[in-house]
């Protein structure tokens, strides 16, 4: 039997060990419960012997009185230790979904372009969940049921030993019927499991892309390829369901069967005076009370086997490393950065280079105009820039040094990126600009803002900076931009990049962004990725990509008055023949 009891061991071990003291309790608790169920049967035994033998009533009262106590008693502790393994489960899950939150933030986009958010709510939040049943009871309730199959055999033994013997055939019969059919279930809820991963990331997918599906008039298709997922998630379900039935039905049958059998057994010893009537209805009892531990170690080891898959990819993802290296521990020194690019190429996948052999070089406080047709790679140099990936070949430096002997850490806080298409958090406005950070003060985040020319903006606002925003409902792509100036200018890096939308922005929108970036460049080293030749106006040296390959790189006024230049011949025929 491949059960991963390491894997899930090493997990558990680690998660559960500031629980202690809980668990102490709930072995305590757990093993109470063991001793007060396999005496119980003994104090029936007691009674109904008792009664046919006529002592005193006295006894029989305390006797019942007893039993009642007793039986009181189980449901108490019961209810004690599920509150315990409870509250185990939830603390010990929450630790390991913000360690896997964590983590996950942590890794490449390399990572995150393979896996969609959709799949990573699974991971995070669907494998943790999977694993919470039993994260804090596993090891406990197979101890458990282990000692209370024992216990009742040993009492059995006390009584005669043939009777223990033939209750130890018993149970190992019922142990291989269980362990034989425990299967029939496991690999249809995989499938399940799956079609449901499936099924996450399509919806995540679709609402993501609400707008492109609309305009497309696609909403149909998706509505079709949507039932698609869920139908098979249904079959998958309701067929594993149907098996799972069939197998707890299964288990009744025997406990049936072992009744029959204890009563049929139990006529010839009763008979010939072998045996009491308490003896026989204690054996009935335990039959009935034995079952259930066994029942319950398969169902432990079926569910152990069913959380393999999610043991499995939380494991994985943990394994995942970040492929980007970060041991730099160069910092970057107060003045205005100087860029170089010697000779990098870079590929997103084996074979499919995007930026190929470029060089160029960027004085501090230059500003530099970047063009190219779209797909030509102006967004990929600008990551590589801010290490969201590492270039394969040549080197990039700044002021000189290797960006990859600085820190991550150092670079994004000295080099900031607005983004072609702005991301916006389904949070406040204040949230949104600070990226959550509450150390930033409210005066100067509205200073910032009426300083991009947001002013009109923001005042219409309900609730100020506690105004929630939609995720990227109700802002222009334009006053998106805006706000992106606005977490940059609070950021006040040495090097910026910025990644201009390519969508057309109405007239008063451009000249308010214009207007920014018009402040944003004061004492700055900056990469403008252009889309409109307005924007060029202010660039001191033009590079022109084609294919990832610089095509054309020098000083604008140079090559303004180059009529053989590229740029020359841009201007010419304007910006759009060539975008
Ligand atoms: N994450 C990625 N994984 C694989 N390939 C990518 C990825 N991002 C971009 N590419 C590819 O790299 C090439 C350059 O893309 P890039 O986004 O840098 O172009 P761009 O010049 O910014 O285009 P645009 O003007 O449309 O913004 C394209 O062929 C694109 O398909
Ligand atoms: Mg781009």
């Amino acid at each position: 039997m491949n059960v991963p009891f390491r894997k899930y061991w090493l997990l558990q071990k680690k998660y559960m060990a500031p629980y202690k003291r809980q668990i102490v309790m709930l072995t305590i608790l757990l093993l109470s419960n063991i001793f007060l169920r396999i005496i119980n049967p003994r104090i029936i035994k007691f009674y109904i012997d008792s009664v046919s033998t006529e002592t005193g009533t006295t006894l029989l009262y305390q006797a019942a009185i007893l039993f009642l106590t007793i039986a009181l008693a189980q449901q108490v502790l019961v209810v004690f230790s599920v509150f315990i393994s409870q509250n185990l489960a939830w603390g010990s899950t929450n630790s390991l979904r913000s360690d896997l939150f964590r983590h996950s933030m942590d890794l490449d986009m390399t990572f995150h372009n393979k896996h969609n958010p959709g799949n990573m709510i699974e991971h995070i939040d669907g494998d943790v969940n999977n694993l919470s049943n039993f994260f804090s009871k596993f090891t406990l309730d197979l101890l458990t049921n282990v000692l209370l199959i024992i216990g009742v055999i040993i009492s059995l033994m006390i009584e005669s030993i043939s009777l223990g013997l033939l209750f130890l055939i018993y149970v190992f019969d019922a142990l291989i019927f269980v362990y034989l059919f425990r299967d029939i279930a496991v690999k249809h809820w995989r499938k399940a499991r799956d079609k449901s991963t499936e099924l996450f990331g399509f919806i995540e997918e679709s609402m993501g892309g609400l707008e492109d599906l609309r305009a497309q008039g696609a909403n149909k298709n998706v509505m079709r390829k949507f039932h698609h997922h869920s139908k098979e998630e249904y079959d998958a379900t309701y067929t594993s369901f149907l098996y799972t039935t069939f197998f707890i039905f299964s288990i009744w049958a025997i406990i049936a069967l072992s009744y029959c059998l204890v009563f049929l057994a139990g006529i010839p010893p009763f008979l010939y005076g072998k045996m009491s009537m308490g003896t026989l209805v204690m054996v009935y009892m335990y039959a009935g009370l034995i079952i259930w531990p066994i029942m319950n170690i398969l169902s432990q080891v079926q569910d152990l086997q069913l959380a393999d898959a999610s043991i499995e990819r939380i494991n994985e993802l943990f394994q995942t490393e970040k492929k980007l290296e970060d041991s730099g521990n160069e910092v970057m020194e107060e003045k205005p950065i100087q860029i170089e690019f010697k000779d990098v190429s870079f590929e997103y996948s084996e074979n499919n280079p995007v930026i190929k052999n470029l060089s160029f070089d960027l004085e501090p406080n230059k500003i530099l105009g970047l063009i190219g047709p779209t797909g030509s790679g102006k967004t990929t140099i600008a990551r590589l820039i801010f290490r969201l990936y590492d270039y394969q070949n040549g080197e990039i430096t700044l002021n000189g040094i290797g960006i990859k002997k600085f820190s991550l850490n150092e670079i994004r806080n000295n080099v900031a990126m607005v983004t072609q298409k702005v991301e916006l958090f389904n949070a406040s406005v204040r949230e949104n600009i600070t990226f959550f950070d509450k150390k930033v003060p409210d005066e100067k985040i509205i200073e910032v803002l009426y300083n991009v020319g947001l002013k009109n903006w923001f005042d219409k606002l309900p609730e100020g900076l506690d105004t929630k925003i939609q995720s990227n409902e109700g802002l222009s792509a334009g006053e998106a931009q805006l706000l992106a100036f606005v977490r940059v200018f609070l950021k006040e890096p040495k090097f910026v990049i910025m990644d201009e939308a390519s969508s057309r922005l109405d007239p008063a929108t451009e000249r308010l962004i214009e207007k920014a970036v018009d402040r944003l460049i004061i004492g700055r080293t900056v990469i403008i990725i252009a889309h409109r030749l307005a924007t060029l106006e202010r660039a001191d040296n033009i590079l022109i990509l084609e294919n990832g390959e610089g095509v054309e790189y020098g000083e604008r006024v140079k090559l303004e008055n180059d009529s053989n230049s590229r740029f020359y011949e841009l201007l010419q025929t304007g910006m759009e023949d060539m975008l």
